[in-house]
């Protein structure tokens, strides 16, 4: 009976730890973390806003090739949306714009939208 309840006591002390200090990895850290995508999950010429680290990113996907970029504007933090009649990405708020590496072309923003590594690997994308 000692030896089981030891064993409970070191199970339960090892669960909570890795509740209360999780690891990097688990966390991510920027440093190899990334979030997958199936490729049908964005039809050419359209875009999907999802989260990465915790943050939105805005994934564009046109015939050439899938962008991933910060979706949260320059100026003042509003969520941008993709264009796709003039192949930007806006701002609602105060009219921003910016091409798809994230370069301001028009409006307030002072910087360009953070810009993310993307691979397509078969039917999967993969940001990060
Ligand atoms: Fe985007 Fe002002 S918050 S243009």
């Amino acid at each position: 009976i000692g030896f089981v309840v030891t064993a409970w006591g070191l199970l339960t002390a090892y669960v909570s730890m890795a509740y209360l200090w999780p690891s990097k990895k688990a966390i991510g850290n920027g440093s190899g973390k990334s979030v997958t995508i199936p490729l049908s999950g964005i039809p050419v010429g359209k875009s999907r806003k999802i989260r990465y680290e915790g943050k939105p990113i805005i994934v564009v996907r046109t015939a050439e090739s899938i962008f991933a970029l910060s979706a949260v504007c320059t100026h003042l933090g509003c969520l941008v949306n993709w264009n796709e009649g003039d192949n930007l990405i806006e701002c609602p708020c105060h009219g921003a714009k910016f091409d798809l590496r994230g370069n301001v072309v028009g409006g307030p923003a002072p910087k360009p939208l953070e810009s993310y590594r993307v691979q397509i690997k078969g039917k999967i994308i993969k940001i990060g």
